[in-house]
């Protein structure tokens, strides 16, 4: 990896990750992956096609056509900006189911290491400091409670234009939580090594700087 900085970002749902990552990114100047819009974007693209999560092969034979780039902190599915069409409710359901499957994990996984070979970056994911780059520089985990997670998500919803209802945010986010913490391969968890931050009661520009500081404290030790 020589010297390419990865920082690895993990946690569950709404745990204010990409949010983080994004400050993180600016701070030090280096590029920001969103590993869960990658997920999304497989999941729009199959729901477009109408295709279930069922039918592997055709799964598979359209993984191997889609392309999805970052661009200017945009999602690009085949060219195509999807940055807000995967952001709904109903998408995230469906990118949690997708990404229990070993092709579709396999795939992005690919394309996540290939990113972080050519420069530094932060990603922001559930398997970043496990599985995607186990000897990432730098790993977190963030974490906060269902009630704070689920009033961030339904903020964010609503900035968005979309109808939220509180209570059904959170049972959504806690079922998410369910399935990307038990599935067979890489589920959500803590890397052994990551330092872990309960984000509940923080400003993002606290955990932020409190990112920055264990980072920068690494440097110098
Ligand atoms: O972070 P997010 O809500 O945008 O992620 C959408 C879904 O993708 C999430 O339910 C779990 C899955 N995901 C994953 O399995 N592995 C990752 N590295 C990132 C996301």
């Amino acid at each position: 990896m020589g010297d390419t900085l990865i920082i690895a970002i993990d946690g569950p749902s709404a745990a204010g990750k990409s949010t983080i990552a994004k400050m993180v990114a600016d701070s030090l100047g280096i590029e920001y992956v969103d590993t869960g819009a990658m997920y999304r974007a497989v999941a729009y693209k199959l729901e477009q096609r109408g295709i279930a999560e069922t039918d592997r092969d055709e799964i598979q034979r359209i993984l191997a056509e889609t392309t999805i780039r970052f661009s200017n902190g945009r999602t690009l599915l085949d060219g195509e900006d999807v940055s807000e069409r995967i952001r709904t409710p109903e998408i995230a359901r469906q990118a949690s189911l997708v990404s229990a499957l070993p092709e579709v994990r396999e795939i992005l996984v690919l394309l996540q290491r290939e990113m972080g070979t050519e420069q530094s970056l932060i990603m922001d994911g559930r398997d970043i400091g496990t599985n995607v780059f186990p000897t990432a520089t730098h790993k977190f985990f963030l974490t906060a409670s269902v009630e704070e997670r689920a009033k961030r998500r339904y903020a964010e919803l609503i900035a968005l234009g979309e109808e939220a209802n509180l209570a059904d945010v959170a049972t959504a986010i806690a079922d998410r939580d369910h399935n990307d913490s038990t599935r067979a391969i890489h589920p959500l968890r803590k890397a052994a090594d990551a330092v872990e931050l309960d984000t509940t009661t923080m400003s993002p520009e606290e955990v932020t700087a409190q990112i920055l500081s264990v980072i920068r404290g690494k440097e110098n030790a």
